[in-house]
């Protein structure tokens, strides 16, 4: 977390203690001044951004606002994002049928079975079309415009999972013509843990299709009660929202947001990309280390709005008999951080079986010199763990 981040959480508690909650809310205005950030970041309207306490509340608010009918179709391809994948499997369970579409071999989800699959929907069912822009262990950025201008044509609602593109990539919602997207203040964005936020597009909420309903818990600020027996959704995405929020976290969110944009999401993709390069290439030359991030054949893979990014995920051979939590934990006690991505959490049968690989995620803050530190130290533990465990890297 930048300075000023942490500092602008500091100010607001202290504010709190000396003039009261209520008062240095309405002081701060935290919760519209970060609605406006996040509006200017994503290039939409700020009545299209709904605060909320992280990308999988956003999503989920947003998901189960689907009101589905029985026939109605989910489509999504294996990547889609974990906590996704279940609120699929539940709604499976009661109206909605989930068809998970190919991946092709190069990494990236298959346009042309989403195009099939809209084609040969019955007349009478509606679809929601799902899309993690990019995958948790994947350093493939899919191509997001192109899956909602297929949605929009066939008249499905697209939810676009961006919790980690955004603040990662330039991402605007308006060109990747999702109708709803999610994304976290605590993974790219630096921004305070407990922060998140949902765009959800003005006309979305009036889908022509029928299928976006009311969220499915309301209070008075979801809704106003206008009569005795009578409730008013909130005309924009706050219906979404609900009266209590911690001001403080949203100042920080703010923050975030500002510096992102400050920056630049396209210096920050350049720079994080590069990175991660650089560590792919010196992971190359280390012996008994395997990049697993994208096929190989990404390389050769010409869709457009298809790029790599900054996540770089890699393995031990699995000969060494050295486990991905066994170098997170090296590489912690020399105070690196990384994290270990497990191999489940997939549609496909197979992946279960796989081990779990080791995840690091170059920020524009990092720098070469870093890389080549962070490589070194792998290289040296993969030499002595395969030492001790009696294997020796080939
Ligand atoms: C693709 C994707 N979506 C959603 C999430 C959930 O983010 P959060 O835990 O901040 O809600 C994650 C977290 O790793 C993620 O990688």
């Amino acid at each position: 977390m930048p300075d000023e981040v942490h500092q602008a959480l500091l100010d607001h508690f202290e504010l709190e203690r000396h003039i009261g909650g209520y008062a240095a809310e309405a002081q701060a205005d935290a919760r519209e001044g970060a609605r406006k950030a996040a509006a200017k970041l994503l290039g939409c309207d700020p009545e299209e951004i709904a605060l909320t306490e992280s990308a999988q509340s956003a999503w989920a608010k947003a998901f189960y606002s689907f009101s589905f009918r029985e026939g109605d179709r989910i489509f999504c391809w294996a990547s889609e994002y974990a906590g996704n994948a279940v609120a699929f499997l539940q709604a499976a369970k009661r109206h909605a049928k989930l068809e998970v579409l190919p991946m092709r071999p190069d990494g990236i989800v298959d346009l042309d079975a989403l195009e099939a699959a809209l084609k040969s929907l019955p007349e009478t069912a509606r679809a929601v079309v799902a899309l993690t822009h990019i995958q948790t262990n994947s350093s493939v950025v899919q191509p997001a415009a192109a899956v909602g201008k297929l949605a929009r044509e066939h008249g499905a609602v697209f939810i676009l999972d961006a919790c980690q593109s955004i603040g990662q990539i330039p991402v605007d919602v308006r060109s990747l013509l999702c109708d709803f997207a999610c994304a976290t203040g605590r993974k790219w964005l630096r921004g305070p843990r407990g922060t998140g936020f949902l765009y959800a597009r003005a006309s979305a909420l009036n889908h022509a299709s029928g299928l976006v309903g009311e969220p499915p818990m309301i209070d008075h600020v979801s809704a106003r009660w206008t009569q005795s027996h009578v409730y008013k959704l909130a005309p924009d995405a706050r219906r979404y929202e609900m009266w209590e929020t911690s001001p403080a976290l949203h100042m920080g969110l703010k923050k975030a947001l500002e510096l992102c944009e400050h920056v630049g999401p396209q210096h920050i993709q350049r720079k994080s990309t590069g990175l991660a390069a650089a560590l792919r290439q010196k992971l190359a030359s280390i012996k008994g280390v395997r990049c697993c991030d994208a096929p190989a054949s990404l390389e050769e893979a010409q869709v457009e709005g298809v790029s790599r990014c900054a996540i770089v995920t890699f393995e031990a051979f699995s000969d060494l008999g050295i486990t991905s939590e066994a170098i997170k934990g090296a590489l912690a006690k020399q105070r690196i951080a990384v994290s270990v991505s497990p191999p489940f959490h997939t549609f496909n049968d197979e992946d279960w079986r796989q081990p779990s690989v080791v995840r690091v995620s170059p920020s524009y803050y990092n720098d070469e010199s870093e890389v080549d530190v962070l490589a070194q130290k792998i290289k040296g533990i993969i030499e002595t763990l395969s030492e001790n465990s009696g294997m020796r890297a080939p």
